[in-house]
């Protein structure tokens, strides 16, 4: 069966990161369809274009990543009402060299999760600004601006609540429909 290899950026690279949480429950809720790999963004150095010239593995690693993806899932944080710097990083990372953009036409989806009562909407907004100049198609219905989420997860990492399972199973799967239509098909990757 061909299945849609997912680029899931996390944007906390912080141990017990909420956000982390979720794209882990989100990988594993994952319709059949979609096989998500959660991509090393810390490791990146600041984006510097002096650095084009000797390109660090990282970056080269990283794009190479992006490029192999069918998709995106970000997952982030908000941090003072945008997104944290290590994600804004990873995106201008994979936007060059010039011309050559390594995020160009694949299609995403944003999960914002925060303990605050307004779910990282913030970021979750600055975030579409960015990815609509990287041509990047972003999924606009069902939102997901994940309130609360400090009670969210038993100590296993897993989500408590069933409602809150059932939303992030409807989630996937809309975004499951939106990358079949998105999909450019000679980006199509086969997972064996
Ligand atoms: C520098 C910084 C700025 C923050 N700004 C916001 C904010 O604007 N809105 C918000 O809801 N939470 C904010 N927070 C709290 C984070 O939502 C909280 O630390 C959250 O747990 C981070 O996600 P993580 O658990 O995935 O690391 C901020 C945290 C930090 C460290």
């Amino acid at each position: 069966m061909r299945k849609y290899k997912i680029a899931v950026l996390v944007g906390s690279l912080r141990k017990e990161s909420l956000n982390m949480k979720m794209a882990k429950e989100l990988i594993a809720f994952a319709p059949e369809l979609l096989n998500g790999e959660i991509l090393s963004i810390g490791d990146l150095p600041l984006y510097n274009q002096d650095l084009e010239s000797s390109v660090p593995e990282s970056w080269r690693r990283f794009r190479e990543q992006l490029r192999g993806s069918d998709g995106l899932l970000f997952v982030t944080p908000e941090y003072n009402r945008s997104v944290p710097g290590v994600l804004k990083n990873a995106i201008d990372v994979g936007s060059r060299p010039y011309g050559d953009s390594s995020w160009d036409g694949k299609p995403a989806a944003i999960v914002s999760v925060s303990p605050g009562a307004i779910g990282g909407f913030g970021a979750n907004h600055h975030l579409r600004q960015s990815l609509v100049f990287v041509n990047v198609p972003v999924m606009p219905q069902p939102e997901a601006y994940i309130g609360d989420a400090d009670e969210m997860f038993d100590e296993n990492g897993h989500l408590k609540n069933d409602s809150t399972r059932d939303f992030m199973k409807q989630f996937l799967s809309a975004f499951s429909e939106w990358l079949q239509m998105h999909v450019r098909s000679s980006d199509e990757v086969a997972v064996h």
